[in-house]
C-alpha cells in the first residue's frame, strides 16, 4: 500500500497514540519540513524534497556571511529579486496553514499538547493558532541582531544599501543584523536551546513530525526523551532514523494524520470511545 494512502494509517498505530496521548499532560513535539508539505512548500530531502532533486546547498553559508557581512548583504540586494522568484521563496510566500497545523494547535488548545519546537522558518504553526512554539531554524519573516539577539519584523527593519550591513538599533550593541533564519554553520540563539532542551525535560509524551532527524541539535530532543523511556510518536510517510527508537509510527502524511489522531483523542475524552 502506498505510504501516501490515507487508508496506510494502521487503525491499531492510530489507537496506539491515542491512547498515550490521552493520557498525556506534558506532550511536546518536534516538527519538520513534512508539516508544511501539504501547504504546497517542497521538503529538503526525502521522496520529492528540493535537495533530493537539485543537491545540498554550501554546508558553510554562515562562516561567508560572518567572513564579509557587507559583501554578503549587496549580494542579498543584488540577488533579491531572482531568488524571490525561487521554487521555495514562491512556495513559501503563498503558502497556508494545512490540517496538520491545525491539528496540532488543537492538540496545545485541549491541553495535551505544552509545547512545539519547530525547525520550520514558514510561521504557518503560529498562523494555524500555535502559542508555545520554539522556532529552533528562526523565522522568515524577522530579522536578527547577532550581537544582542534582537529582532524586528522583517517589514519594520529598512535596509540603507549604502550603509551596509545594517546595524542593530540599539546603539550600544552595534551589532550586525540578518534575517533570522538560521543558516548552516550559524550558532543556534541560547534562548532557542535553552527552552527546547527544558521543554524536552518536562515532555512525558514526544511527537516527531514530519521530519527526517538528520540535523542536530533539533534532532537530538526526542532522543533524549526516548532515552528518558518517554513514549516516542513518529508522523512520516517514510522511516527515518528515529523510528528504531519509536512507541508507535503512523505512516501517513501529517495532513491526514494528525486530524484523525486529534479526533480519537477527543473520542476518548467525551466517552465515545
Ligand atoms: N507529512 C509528514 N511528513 C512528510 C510529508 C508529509 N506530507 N511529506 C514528506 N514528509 C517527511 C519526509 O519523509 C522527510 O522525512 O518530511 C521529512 C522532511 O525531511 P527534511 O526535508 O530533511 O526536513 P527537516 O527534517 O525539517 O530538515 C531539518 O535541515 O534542511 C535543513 O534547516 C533545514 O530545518 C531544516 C533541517
Amino acid at each position: 500500500m502506498s505510504p501516501l494512502d490515507p487508508d496506510a494509517l494502521e487503525p491499531e498505530a492510530l489507537d496506539r497514540a491515542a491512547d498515550i496521548l490521552t493520557g498525556s499532560r506534558y506532550a511536546v513535539a518536534l516538527a519538520g519540513a513534512g508539516m508544511s508539505k501539504e501547504s504546497g512548500i517542497p521538503t529538503f530531502r526525502g521522496e520529492g524534497g528540493l535537495w533530493t532533486r537539485l543537491g545540498e546547498p554550501p554546508l558553510n553559508q554562515y562562516q561567508t556571511f560572518a567572513s564579509d557581512p557587507a559583501r554578503w548583504w549587496e549580494r542579498r540586494i543584488e540577488e533579491g529579486q531572482q531568488s524571490a522568484q525561487s521554487e521555495f521563496a514562491l512556495a513559501l510566500e503563498a503558502a497556508q496553514p494545512n490540517d496538520g497545523h491545525r491539528a496540532l494547535a488543537e492538540l496545545e488548545e485541549m491541553g495535551i499538547l505544552a509545547h512545539l519546537i519547530t525547525q520550520n522558518i514558514d510561521d504557518l504553526h503560529r498562523r494555524a493558532g500555535q502559542r508555545s512554539i520554539t522556532e529552533i531554524h528562526g523565522n522568515r519573516y524577522w530579522m536578527r541582531c547577532t550581537g544582542c539577539g534582537a529582532r524586528w519584523p522583517r517589514e519594520e527593519f529598512i535596509v540603507d544599501p549604502d550603509h551596509l550591513p545594517p546595524t542593530c538599533a540599539d546603539e550600544r550593541c552595534g551589532g550586525i543584523v540578518k534575517s533570522d533564519t538560521v543558516m548552516f554553520g550559524e550558532p543556534i540563539p541560547a534562548e532557542a536551546l535553552h527552552r527546547s532542551a527544558l521543554e524536552t525535560a518536562q515532555a512525558d509524551c514526544f511527537l516527531t513530525l514530519g521530519t527526517s532527524a538528520v540535523v542536530y541539535p533539533a534532532a537530538g530532543y526526542p532522543i533524549d526523551a526516548a532515552q528518558r523511556g518517554v513514549p516516542l510518536i513518529e508522523v512520516n510517510p517514510e522511516d527515518t532514523p528515529l523510528t528504531p527508537l519509536a512507541t508507535v509510527v503512523l505512516r501517513a502524511p501529517s495532513g491526514d494524520a494528525l486530524p484523525r489522531l486529534v479526533e480519537a483523542v477527543r473520542a476518548r475524552r467525551e466517552g465515545r470511545s
